[in-house]
């Protein structure tokens, strides 16, 4: 066969027509949300005050397999896919491995990372059902930008609420936003229930993206025709990212490849769960047997050292519970650079996945660490990763240097989800040697856990 090449592009005629709903083949499915007025199993009508019907539909899917992609997002994904599947030629020489080092590289779009896969999508209902305004929560800004772009596009009002410590973090992130047309709240603000109630118990914190859903939840249930839409943890936004998956494994068809290992960055789980869906697929259908790899950073570690627990999605407790991988949704992560990754649960899909034994191992990271193979795969690759992905490449550099010691040429994929043009702050701080890596002691976790809530009959 001849060589791989360092890009493998799909053609436009060969982006997926179909998501892919990977609950449609789980042996389990996971526990049902719970409606916290009734305290019985949420139905998507509960849902419809806060979600577009569509989406909360999608929501509670487990049955449909392949879901079309409407003819208008296909439009817009034409403007910026398929994202290339990219050989790290470089970056395996560099580090003298025989693995195979793949990624699908999601940031050459004009937001900067995946998010926009799933920010068309759900403004594309909200238009469809009549909605004149939307609301939603961004931590690092990739989400609220990939929102911004979407909702200019299909002419939707938006208001963002942006955790206040990456707002001071990222100005240029909140100035994209408004040039797009979008209005950003940093939270906790003064302008909801939700953020005064946060302020008054804790007034000097930097905020977390569970507060950040709370505000913007009161906003979309106080605002009328007005709804809430959220970039990560929901069944729906993986649903989305299934596209990411699909796309890597039609390229890696093509060069008549497949991976041994899959790498994904862990926030509230959309790249990863995208990413995996085809090949958690085979795994489920005994196809075949990738290894899966979570990795989040070590002070936000919901799957390596958090319950799993029915928990609010957000801080101000007004969500739906869901069963999943938490920190508790009181626990406010320190000012970690990989704002993106700084949420207390993690995705239904993937907490089920992981505590049924499919999804394999979950890793935490340090983030001088992460910042060291950001800075490695700068160099080589010639892209600057944002922080979220760097968790990725830094198990994936992990996974090809044991190759290195044990000899085997095993094929690693994984997800590099985002530039970090915007996150220079966090690069200067690592140049100039003054990154610190804060771990949450045990103490810390427990006063998250003490507010998990309790569910007659379920959760005592
Ligand atoms: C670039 C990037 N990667 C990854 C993430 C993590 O989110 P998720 O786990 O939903 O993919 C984020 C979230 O903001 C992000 O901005």
């Amino acid at each position: 066969m001849s060589k791989v090449p360092y890009r493998v592009y799909l053609s436009e005629e060969e982006i997926p027509r179909k998501w892919y709903n990977l609950r449609a083949d789980m042996k389990e499915q996971h526990e049902p949300y719970i409606n916290p007025g009734t305290m019985k199993p949420a139905k998507a009508e509960d849902l419809y005050a806060v979600f577009c019907e569509e989406l909360a539909k999608q929501e509670m899917d487990d049955k449909t397999r392949y879901v079309d992609i409407p003819e208008e997002v296909l439009n817009f994904y034409k403007i910026y896919r398929p994202s290339p599947l990219c050989r790290a030629y470089n970056l395996e020489k560099a580090l003298d491995t025989p693995a195979k080092i793949y990624y699908k590289f999601e940031g050459n779009n004009t937001s900067g990372s995946h998010k926009l896969n799933s920010a068309v999508a759900q403004v594309y209902y909200a238009k469809k059902q009549g909605i004149t305004s939307l609301t939603t929560e961004t931590g690092a800004g990739q989400w609220g930008t990939a929102l911004s772009e979407a909702c200019a596009y299909f002419e939707i009002p938006l208001t963002v609420y942006m955790v206040k410590v990456s707002s001071q973090q990222k100005p240029y992130r909140k100035a994209i936003m408004e040039t797009f047309g979008a209005k950003v709240i940093p939270s906790p603000s003064d302008t909801t229930e939700a953020g005064r109630a946060i302020l008054a118990k804790n007034p000097n914190t930097g905020g977390s993206l569970g507060c950040a859903i709370s505000e913007a939840i009161e906003h979309a249930v106080k605002t009328e025709n007005c709804r809430y839409v959220l970039g990560s943890v929901l069944n729906q936004v993986l649903l989305h990212q299934s596209i990411i998956g699909l796309e890597t494994k039609a390229a890696m068809e093509k060069i008549d490849t497949y991976p041994d290992i899959v790498i994904g960055c862990a926030g509230g789980g959309s790249n990863l769960g995208g990413l995996i869906a085809p090949f958690m697929q085979d795994k489920l259908t005994e196809k075949a047997n990738p290894y899966f790899i979570a990795v989040e950073p070590a002070s936000c570690p919901s799957l390596t050292r958090g319950k799993y627990a029915y928990d609010f999605c957000d801080t101000g407790k007004i969500t739906p519970l869901a069963k999943m991988y938490t920190l508790g949704c009181e626990f406010i992560p320190s000012a970690n650079h990989a704002g993106g990754l700084r949420y207390h649960g993690m995705s239904p899909i993937l907490s089920k996945l992981y505590h049924d034994g499919y999804m394999d191992e979950a890793r935490a990271v340090e983030q001088t660490r992460i910042f060291d193979a950001a800075a490695l795969f700068a160099k080589y690759e010639t892209i600057l990763p944002a922080p979220e992905s760097s968790h990725a490449i830094r198990v994936a550099i992990d996974e090809a240097l044991k190759c290195k010691e044990t000899g085997e040429a095993k094929t690693i994929l994984f997800g590099l989800t985002g530039t970090g043009y915007f996150d220079m702050q966090a690069y200067i701080q690592y140049n100039e040697n003054k990154m610190s890596d804060y771990i949450p002691t045990d103490e810390d976790l427990q006063k998250g856990f003490d507010a998990l809530p309790s569910i007659p009959g379920i959760q005592d």
